[in-house]
């Protein structure tokens, strides 16, 4: 891991990872034109997450449709007392994409020895708004939050250094990566925890496509606003002139990559001009802005195992199913090849 300079943000308490990739703006900027230009249409999920998509991403986790933070919350309740009895006094908990951090409340209550807990988060906003209460609410644990793009390179905090880590990536944002950007996910936190190390992380399960498009695409559209939000902030970060009522919503099930797709569909010919390039867009022509990878337990043990890591336990909640995976680094080179795991 290339060593990265850490500075305070003013005023925040929270710390940022800097040194290792460009301005935020300008990665936005360079990212929107790469994409933008494509013989396919694409934008990068992570630029969802501004303050108002933020927001409007917990508003989907309370939608009727949205199962997954609903059925991964009721499985971590029934089984955070089990978590916790391997975590080791004085560890550290890391979690990667904290957003309102609601979930780690329950291991927080049920893991009292936890010394300290680091949420990053690639949205200040959502970062200060959850720290506040758990500084309040637990007021013996150490708390660190950053702001990163956690699929870059950063050095954790002092707090959590020299002592072992739990990792925590709930929420089925494993499915989020594309190709072998999960398994390379999965290696760099491996390097981040470090050989003391646990890592829970939440998948979605393959099941009914009706019931997946339905999560994705909630009848209060709430998802839809979500996903225009994106076109909202380009317009207002980088002089964009999108119209998001000349885009439709699409939420569909790629049966062939196992994932669930979103795209932005253009109603119409159009030109827009944006990140200082203008493109068109025929009618019909699609923009694809997210990947909600579904896995098998088999698939994503496989995943975990191509990373090095092995998957020690898994809990799988009530239908609709998703499981929690606890994963420990494979040490010595002694990991299970691939193609052994049923
Ligand atoms: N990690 C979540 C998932 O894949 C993210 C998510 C849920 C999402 N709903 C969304 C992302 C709608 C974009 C649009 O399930």
């Amino acid at each position: 891991m290339k060593p990265i300079a850490s500075k305070p943000q003013a005023g925040t308490g929270i710390v940022e990872a800097a040194g290792a990739q460009p301005a935020a703006g300008e990665s936005f900027a360079a990212d929107v034109m790469a994409g933008l230009s494509a013989r396919r249409k694409q934008l990068p999920p992570k630029y969802f997450y501004d303050a108002a998509g933020s927001r409007l991403f917990e508003e989907i986790c309370r939608t009727d449709e949205y199962y997954v933070t609903r059925s991964e919350t009721t499985l971590l309740r029934n089984v955070a007392a089990e978590i916790a009895r391997d975590i080791p006094d004085g560890a550290a908990l890391v979690e990667f994409g904290s957003g309102e951090s609601a979930k780690t409340r329950l291991l927080l209550d049920a893991a009292p020895q936890l010394s300290s807990y680091v949420p990053i988060d690639i949205s200040a906003d959502a970062l200060c708004g959850a720290s506040g209460g758990l500084t309040r609410d637990y007021p013996r644990l150490i708390v660190a939050p950053m702001v990163a793009d956690f699929t870059g390179h950063f050095r954790l905090p002092a707090c959590a250094e020299g002592r072992p880590r739990m990792g925590f990536f709930p929420g089925s944002t494993i499915g989020n990566f594309d190709g072998d950007h999960a398994v390379r996910f999965l290696r760099s936190a491996r390097q981040v925890l470090g050989i003391h190390a646990a890592l829970l992380v939440g998948v979605d399960l393959i099941k009914d496509p009706a019931r997946l498009i339905a999560a994705y695409d909630d009848s209060l559209g709430v998802t839809a606003r979500f996903n225009k939000n994106l076109l909202l902030r380009i317009n207002r970060e980088l002089g964009g002139d999108f119209d998001p009522e000349a885009f439709d919503h699409l939420a569909l099930w790629n049966a062939a990559q196992s994932r669930m797709e979103m795209h932005l569909v253009s109603r119409k010919d159009q030109i827009v001009n944006a990140a200082g390039g203008t493109f068109a867009f025929r009618k019909g022509e699609r923009l694809h802005t997210e990947n909600s990878h579904k896995f098998s337990v088999a698939m994503f043990a496989r995943l975990a195992a191509e990373a090095g890591w092995s998957a020690i336990k898994i809990w799988i909640s009530d239908a609709p199913q998703v499981a929690m995976f606890r994963l420990e680094p494979v040490l010595g080179g002694s990991a299970v090849p691939p193609s052994e795991i049923p």
